[in-house]
């Protein structure tokens, strides 16, 4: 049994489609990454997810209970931090995290409630009033919220927007342990870094489509590797090098980006530009990261047709 199985989801509001039927698979134990940029549709689809928003089409089921006909047993099995902060102003820190175990019908969860605070640093602020918290602090609250009936699938909509360093590094701590322990991730993130040091397998998603759906390390070596960053001071770009330019149809001048089956490459590179009559201003072998993939997959229309 999968942690979570969507199928063939579509969404629209009003003429705008945000999801055109989007299907993929996480397992249990993954810690998996739902990247793509602003308005992308991984909120909505985290809101189909949760049972807050209906889709048109398709359907979610998270430890096989479908979450529309099957809502309360898909919905105990999830833990949810939404992206927006929501939350009731009249109540402390533990009187919030009290109520949202009653309503999973916990009533001795102290235990676990204290524990989940200290991991998050709160428990200073357990008898603060909600109003009276920063942001960050409503932050770790929301995540506090979505653990406190310890749920097998736990996901992260934008957990580190507007988080400090150490809160972030706090909450990875944290999450990695719950991972480890045998939940189920899926994370929301515009920290590419973030995603790419964390997530096993990673779906991206373009205007409310699945563009690359692969594990995180064939996504870095299928679409980026290594790299050799030229600038000319004199000379152009031979033309049988061509073919290596990673970003082809970008105006760029001078300076080329060329991609590298090996670091052998360099100097056979580096020898026919200089053959073609070229001097360099400046010669950068780098290690391509999640954010070139990122960029390559978002702006090449050809990576949407090879996707299985
Ligand atoms: N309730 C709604 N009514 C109308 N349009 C909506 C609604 N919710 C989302 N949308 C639209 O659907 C699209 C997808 O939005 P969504 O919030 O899912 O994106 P996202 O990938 O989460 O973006 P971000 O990274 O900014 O959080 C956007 O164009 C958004 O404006
Ligand atoms: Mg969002």
């Amino acid at each position: 049994m999968s942690a979570i199985e969507i199928r063939n989801v579509k969404k629209r509001y009003k003429d705008l489609q945000a999801l055109k039927g989007v299907s993929f698979t996480v397992e249990q134990g993954e810690f998996f990454g739902l990247l793509g940029p602003n308005g992308a549709g991984k909120t909505t689809l985290i809101s189909i997810l949760a049972g807050l928003a209906r889709a048109d089409e398709g359907s979610i089921a998270v430890h096989g209970h479908n979450v529309v006909d099957d809502f309360r047993l898909a919905r105990r099995a999830l833990g949810v931090v939404p992206q927006e902060l929501v939350f009731d102003p009249f109540f402390t820190v533990r009187e919030t995290l009290r109520l949202q175990s009653g309503y999973f019908g916990l009533r001795n969860n102290d235990d676990w409630i204290d524990e989940v605070m200290a991991n998050l640093d709160l428990t200073e602020k357990a008898d603060a009033n909600m109003r009276a918290l920063s942001g960050g602090m409503k932050r770790r609250v929301l995540v506090a919220q979505a653990l406190v009936h310890r749920p097998p699938v736990i996901v992260l909509d934008e957990p580190t927007a507007g988080v400090d360093v150490e809160l972030r590094q706090t909450l990875w701590k944290f999450i990695s342990r719950l991972n480890r322990e045998g939940h189920t991730i899926v994370l929301t993130t515009h920290y590419l870094e973030e995603a790419e040091s964390l997530c096993d397998r990673i779906a991206m998603l373009r205007r409310g489509e699945v563009v690359a759906l692969e594990r995180t390390s064939t996504l870095l070596q299928r679409f980026a590797g290594t790299q050799l960053f030229i600038r000319f001071a004199q000379g152009v770009l031979p033309a049988e090098l061509r073919s290596l330019e990673v970003d082809p149809g970008a105006v760029n001048g001078r300076q080329h980006l060329l991609r590298l089956s090996s670091y052998d490459d360099v100097e056979r590179i580096l020898a026919q530009c200089r053959a073609a009559g070229c001097t360099f201003e400046e010669i950068e072998v780098r290690k391509a990261d999640l954010e070139d993939v990122f960029l390559q997959v978002m702006n090449g229309p050809e990576m949407v047709e090879g996707l299985a």
